[in-house]
């Protein structure tokens, strides 16, 4: 859950932590070039595709590409690597990027997705919806067959709005938590100063239907159900291959 496994000696924590790197390099070779404005995934898998960029342009075989971040964790990626970071409203991106590269926690065979695991929901969304090619990197355990069996769905909440939207998504018949931090006592508190409400659905779920119930509850500044983004997604399979998965347009 958005967090770097590559610790230890577990022989499936180390296939999975080269999965990842795999995957988002080949998604940096394969998507960015020269001039492009690129959204800048947050988790695991996004960060190796930063790498990646950042070592195509010390070597040269990308020239200029302007970047927007989707958390902290990638600001600083870039920032480490030289890569040059704009904000969303700079005129220099305009509120529209050609690409975003970015991870996800669960995808369905509609091409619908969970996100959020790494608490960076609410930017990863904003950059995502407004990216001319959104490109989602994966290892094969995350595509699922249907959205919320495994996996909750974060929300970005406003603190003071936590008690009417856990009463809401009860009425919606969900059954949700307040995400607590690690190394810090009490709530996850989110790059923009708000909590994290993970729901589960105990029963199955219509992925757009949800995404338009949970956006309307007012206090959820945004959820985890990306249902109108139609990815590309780039699936790394055991045997070191990386597949495209496209919806039908
Ligand atoms: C961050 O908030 C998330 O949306 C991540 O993109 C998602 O959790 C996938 O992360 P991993 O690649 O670390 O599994």
């Amino acid at each position: 859950m958005g967090s770097d496994d590559t610790a230890g000696t577990n022989p499936s924590a180390t296939s999975s932590a080269s999965a990842k790197e795999t995957v988002g390099r080949e998604a940096a070779r394969s998507h960015v070039r020269s001039g492009m404005k690129v959204g800048m995934g947050t988790g695991s898998t996004a960060i190796w595709a930063i790498r990646e960029v950042g070592a195509l342009l010390a070597s040269g075989a990308l020239t200029t590409i302007t970047a927007v971040a989707t958390s902290t964790q990638s600001e600083l990626e870039c920032q480490r690597l030289g890569i040059p970071l704009r904000a969303m409203n700079d005129p220099e991106i305009g509120g529209r990027l050609d690409l975003t590269i970015d991870g996800a926690d669960e995808i369905d065979p509609a091409f619908n997705l969970v996100k959020g695991g790494g608490g960076a929901l609410l930017i990863e969304k904003i950059v995502a919806y407004a990216s001319d090619t959104f490109v989602v990197v994966a290892e094969p355990r995350k595509l699922v067959e249907r959205l919320g069996d495994s996996f909750a769905v974060p929300l970005e909440v406003l603190p003071l709005a936590r008690v009417p939207v856990m009463r809401a998504l009860q009425t919606l018949g969900g059954e949700p938590v307040v995400r607590e931090a690690a190394r810090k006592m009490g709530a996850v508190i989110t790059d923009n100063g708000n909590i994290i409400v993970d729901v589960r659905f105990p029963a199955p779920f219509d992925p757009p239907a949800m995404d338009a119930a949970l956006a309307s509850i007012p206090g959820v500044l945004c959820n985890g159900l990306f249902t109108k983004t139609h990815p590309i997604v780039l699936v790394a399979r055991e045997d070191g291959t990386v597949e495209t998965l496209q919806p039908a347009r």
